[in-house]
């Protein structure tokens, strides 16, 4: 099915925002990643368009800037590829720039078919201009489905307003032709949990409520807001990277078996699950802003020029879902994220019912350790017979470390690579369909509301820069069902990167 839907020798693919942070920091880079190793077609065009009057030169600087590790004659051969239109975003004229362009190139090649892929690296609020414009000026009716579009979250800010886009964009183009991104669905360790999972009768078989104890899913970020708090601060962390990145790894992990890998198979399981979703508790949640570092080298949010001066605005929150459903009903599942923390991680935490007491007097439980990133690795910890004479054991780990496991030449392909390949191959399994959206919405919109109009028990904490979040985290953790090892009991190897399995 994808490789009939695959794009294929000659396609256009254009960069709305092209002079942009986005474009530069991961749209290029991205495309040339695929280019380096053969994913995009030799023979395919890449279009920048933006609003800057940039010359050849500059434009070439801006493509080439995020590009890490390219050999300089890929990156020529790269930029032979690539072309820049400078127009508005409301002028059709400007618009058909772009058309004439692809045609030209298109009877140059004798292509029938054209495909044509649009990339938007732009603010939402630009979503609904620019595809209309899009859909008038650039849409070829023989293209069908290889006229393609890529938005990228933020899709709206509430139920409201996500309906709203949703009915801003439904009219202009089949769901069929979108593209929603959310990079954390193209991350090696995120795409590997269906096969993890459904591909492993070890883990399939105990993957419910009668042997799962809890399962925790942690978003650490080790920096502040660093220059972006003019937007995160009308965000935070919720909307940033909660009702997205962490509750898509959260669907893919807690979804029911698809029938196959078709797209529409996983995303009919995802939303399914997440109907079954209960309330979020809102009085039982932990909220917290970066404050100074505990040195007072590290500053403070408010420190943030670009944030309002008396600003509440939540840097780290953690609280528990509840899935009503046969195979998870009670068992506690927490979700956390802060910024400006002791280390950047993300990762997913699984951990099992105790054993039977009676052979051994203090066992400590299984879990299965899922390291999205840095580094990624998957470890279960087990427990073991300590070698020699004694019975007595330790909790040690089964690991699959990625870098020791895999040569350093393996590719692991960035979340933007990953993604870019999957649209061009009219694969949409990893990207967020419009009713996934609808159902998130319902389930965030009453969480942020209490927090916004200070509708919950839970009081902003302030939180060091540099340290583990809200006082209370271990405690929270307690109570939604989470053992800690006893203490000096486990200590994850140090890998080659220097990461700790810390808490
Ligand atoms: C983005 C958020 O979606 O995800 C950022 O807007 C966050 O605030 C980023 O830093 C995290 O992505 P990654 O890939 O660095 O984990």
């Amino acid at each position: 099915m994808a490789d009939e839907a695959s794009f294929k020798d000659y396609y256009s693919v254009v960069i709305f925002g092209a002079s942009g942070n986005l474009a530069q920091l991961k749209t290029f880079p991205s495309l040339f990643g695929l280019f380096q190793r053969g994913k995009l077609s030799s023979k395919c065009q890449i279009i920048g368009y933006a609003r800057s009057d940039l010359d050849r030169e500059e434009f070439e600087r801006r493509a080439t800037k995020g590009i890490k590790n390219g050999e300089d004659e890929k990156i020529k051969q790269f930029l032979g590829i690539t072309s820049y239109i400078e127009g508005k975003y409301d002028v059709d004229e400007d618009y058909q720039k772009i058309t004439k362009r692809c045609e030209e190139y298109e009877k140059e090649h004798n292509v029938d078919k054209p495909q044509r892929l649009f990339y938007l690296a732009l603010p939402p609020s630009q979503f609904a201009l620019v595809l209309s414009h899009i859909r008038k000026n650039c849409y070829d009716k023989k293209s069908g489905n290889f006229f393609r579009v890529i938005i990228e979250k933020p899709f709206g800010r509430d139920l409201k307003t996500a309906r709203q886009l949703q009915e801003e964009i439904a009219p202009l183009f089949s769901e069929s032709s979108i593209f929603r991104v959310d990079h954390y669905l193209g991350k090696e360790m995120v795409k590997n949990l269906l096969v993890l999972r459904f591909g492993n009768e070890l883990f399939s078989s105990v993957w419910n409520k009668n042997n799962i104890a809890s399962i925790q899913i942690s978003f650490k970020e080790a920096f502040g807001t660093e220059g972006r708090g003019g937007y995160f601060d009308d965000i935070g962390i919720i909307r940033d990277v909660m009702q997205n990145h962490l509750l898509q790894v959260l669907t893919l992990l807690t979804m029911e078996r698809p029938t196959s890998f078709d797209s529409e198979a996983i995303r009919d399981e995802k939303t399914k699950v997440l109907a079954s979703f209960d309330k979020i508790d809102v009085d039982n949640i932990l909220i917290g802003q970066y404050g100074k570092s505990e040195d007072g080298k590290k500053p403070s949010y408010l420190d943030d020029e670009t944030v309002k001066s008396d600003s509440k605005c939540v840097t780290y929150c953690a609280f528990g879902v509840n899935i009503h459903n046969e195979r998870w009903d009670g068992v506690p599942i927490v979700l956390r994220a802060g910024k400006a923390l002791d280390e950047g991680k993300v990762e997913i935490r699984i951990q099992f019912k105790p054993v039977a007491k009676g052979m051994f007097k203090d066992i400590q439980r299984n879990e299965l350790v899922i390291r999205v990133q840095p580094d990624e690795a998957i470890y279960l910890k087990i427990n073991s017979k300590i070698p020699g004479v004694s019975t007595e054991t330790s909790l040690t780990d089964l690991d699959l470390t990625y870098s020791k496991r895999y040569s350093k030449d393996f590719w692991i392909p960035q979340a933007y690579e990953s993604l870019i390949m999957d649209c061009l191959q009219g694969n949409h399994a990893n990207f967020v369909r419009d009713d996934e959206l609808d159902i998130s919405w319902k389930l965030f919109d009453p969480l942020l509301e209490a927090i916004e109009t200070g509708k919950t028990k839970a009081e902003l904490e302030i939180y060091p820069y540099g340290s583990k979040g809200p006082k209370k985290l271990k405690e929270f953790l307690r109570n939604h069902g989470y053992v800690f090892d006893d203490p000096g009991t486990y200590q994850w190897p140090l890998t080659n990167t220097d990461v700790k399995g810390k808490i």
